[in-house]
């Protein structure tokens, strides 16, 4: 009897459009059938009693570790975490046999993981669900959240244009894949040297993205809906000082707000570094809706998981 392949949420990219539309859907309805109840009260279904999920980090992490931390135990689940230091991985056991071991113990697993490449042969081994929460190559996980806050503030996502500004890193590859899954436009303005591959970027033009590279980074914000940025320094760059004087004149400033248009919102996954990659006025002004995108990790890892397990 063939088993079915475990359903792995690794990249944006893998999953058709009709199936994120469903997460998005899910994490809405969730997070307004359990308003009023206390954090840590589970939701009224409950439908991971039972059912375990292991978290791995190899990089630093708030927002995904307690929000996949609380959408487990929301979901009635359990959840155990492990610093890969902890681990034997941590001094050269294979990712191949770890994915194996924690297939016999666990039900879904959630990594951070420095290499894009480990995170699909543990997935390739595993034969329960594995969840990327953010690798050297994207962070499928974030724009989920993100785009649910763009939702909740009557954005609609077929029909907008969004402005990344700064380093082209993780966080933009997958805003990058989700273009081509929900249809909106997105502008890329970056240094030369700090942009996509193409390879990645005709990759996601072949899937359907919608992308124009603009350098400068007003004319990239302007008459826009969303401008975004991220850190300069993401976990695992070298140079930072270099990163930061060639980067600085990317910083979203009040100028470039103003160049989007008035109801323009602003996005940033979280952590940011004041007066580098954004000016204090910009991400603490009315505009920003940081701390929605921090909330809706919760409510989005929670219909990432149910995604995962069929639940
Ligand atoms: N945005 C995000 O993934 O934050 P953490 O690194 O704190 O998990
Ligand atoms: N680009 C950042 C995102 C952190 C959530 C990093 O990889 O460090």
């Amino acid at each position: 009897m063939a088993l079915t392949p475990p359903k792995h949420f690794l990249s944006l990219s893998d999953i058709p459009a009709s199936e994120l539309r469903a997460i998005l859907d899910e994490a809405r309805r969730r997070k307004k059938a359990r308003a009023g109840l206390a954090k840590g009260m589970p939701d009224i279904d409950a439908p991971f009693l039972g059912e375990c999920l292991a978290m791995i980090f190899e990089k630093n992490s708030t927002r995904t570790r307690f929000s996949f931390d609380m959408a487990m135990r929301q979901l009635g689940g359990q959840t155990i975490v492990a610093g890969v230091g902890d681990m034997q991985l941590g001094r050269g056991e294979t990712v191949e046999d770890t994915a194996k071991v924690l297939s016999r113990l666990v039900d879904v697993i959630m990594i951070r993981a420095k290499s894009h490449y480990d995170v699909v042969t543990l997935a390739r081994n595993a034969t329960v669900p594995i969840i990327n929460g953010l690798t050297n190559y994207n962070h499928p996980c974030q724009i989920m959240a993100d785009l649910q806050t763009l939702e909740e503030r009557g954005k609609n996502l077929s029909d907008m244009t969004l402005t990344w500004v700064g380093d082209g890193n993780n966080v933009s590859v997958s805003f990058l894949h989700a273009a081509a899954k929900f249809g909106y436009h997105l502008r890329m303005s970056t240094p030369t040297s700090y942009g996509l591959s193409g390879q990645v970027l005709s990759a996601a033009e072949m899937a359907g993205a919608k992308v124009s590279l603009i350098a400068d980074p007003v004319d990239a914000c302007r008459d826009t809906d969303v401008v975004i940025t991220d850190t300069f320094v993401s976990m695992g760059d070298a140079d930072a000082g270099r990163r930061l004087r060639d980067l600085m004149p990317w910083q979203v400033t009040d100028r470039l707000m103003e160049a989007a248009k008035p109801d323009a919102l602003f996005l940033h996954c979280l952590p940011a570094h004041r007066g580098e990659e954004v000016s204090a006025s910009v991400i603490d002004g009315p505009q920003s809706v940081v701390f929605d995108e921090a909330e809706n990790r919760l409510h989005t890892q929670k219909a990432i998981l149910t995604w995962c397990l069929d639940a």
